[in-house]
């Protein structure tokens, strides 16, 4: 059956990404709420990260709003304990060892358990996302300060020679407009030197991953250290031959707060992915499965010739 249904199943290592319904249709840009906690580079310009650096702007450098469960402060500060099971990680580690990488680009941080992790290991990150409340979440983490925090999509980041890019737990479907996907593709590609590796993951839409996305399947309540229970649930909202959107409904019992957030979600098939990456001069050198969702994911490595 693999993983039970969980935030992360749908959003992220096993399942979708949201954005704030209220923010998107008012226009209002929730990636520009809250204060950095350090302040480099000048607003809205490509901040070029130092090393050991927390790299935080006034402003995120996006294209698009983040989905609210990413930019929200609320929600983006409970993401890891709605998601605490984080195996689905071990692969990239894992690949990340094998090929004796030292300088990695994580595109798509999130709240950056990956970067961290990689960190640890004494590998230099670039941990880059456009969700300011996520890299605020990040950078506010224990060992945070030896990984480079980027806030923004892929035309905010500096120029980089890493060993390995990845976007773990289904970025990429987060990425959903053809030319974001374009975009972030090259950058990738940019980032590496020759020889390097791009690892990502996108659900294989032939699992129909969003029939269990119901409200059934996914109701639960999780005890939140220092904020106590949150009641979670997702409703499909809509299914289309590429496209799936879905809300994630939050109810925080200490107050009654009620945060919604719709997210869409781009599936690709194999034979896209693997033309998208030849088109922006990769070798896709495997497609392979997750270990920990058989049948449900295609794993690309490829490599900059
Ligand atoms: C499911 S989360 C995964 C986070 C992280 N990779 C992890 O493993 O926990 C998807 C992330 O993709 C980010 N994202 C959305 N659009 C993006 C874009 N155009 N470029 C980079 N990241 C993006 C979101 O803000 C969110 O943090």
């Amino acid at each position: 059956m693999g993983r039970r249904l969980t935030l992360a199943s749908i959003l992220g290592a096993a399942g979708p990404a949201t954005r704030v319904d209220g923010a998107v249709r008012e226009g209002r840009p929730a990636l520009l709420r809250g204060a950095p906690r350090a302040h480099r580079g000048r607003a809205g310009a490509a901040a070029v990260p130092q090393s050991g650096a927390v790299v935080t702007q006034r402003r995120c450098t996006v294209a698009r709003m983040a989905d609210e469960i990413f930019g929200h402060p609320r929600l983006a500060a409970i993401h890891d304990a709605l998601d605490p099971d984080r195996t689905d990680l071990d692969a990239y580690l894992d690949l990340a060892g094998r090929i004796g990488a030292t300088r990695v680009l994580d595109i798509g941080c999130g709240t950056g358990v990956f970067a961290l992790l990689l960190a640890e290991r004494g590998i230099d990150v670039v941990g880059l996302d456009p969700a300011r409340a996520s890299v605020d979440v990040a950078g506010a983490k224990p060992g945070a300060e030896r990984v480079r925090w980027v806030c923004g999509d892929v035309t905010a980041l500096p120029p980089l020679q890493v060993d390995l890019v990845t976007m773990t737990a289904n970025v990429a479907q987060a990425i959903v407009a053809a030319d974001d996907w374009r975009r972030t593709l090259a950058a990738a590609r940019a980032a590496l030197r020759p020889g390097g590796y791009l690892v990502f993951e996108s659900r294989d839409p032939a699992a129909r991953a969003w029939e269990s996305w119901n409200r059934a399947a996914s109701r639960r309540v999780t005890e939140v250290r220092g904020v106590g229970p949150v009641e979670s649930w997702v409703d499909l909202v809509e299914a289309g031959p590429h496209l799936v959107t879905f809300r994630w409904t939050y109810v925080f019992a200490a107050d009654g707060d009620r945060l919604t957030s719709d997210s869409t979600l781009r599936f690709r098939d194999r034979r896209e992915i693997e033309a998208d990456l030849a088109a922006s001069g990769f070798t896709v050198q495997e497609v392979r499965d997750a270990p920990d969702r058989p049948g449900r994911e295609l794993v690309f490595v490829a490599r900059r010739p």
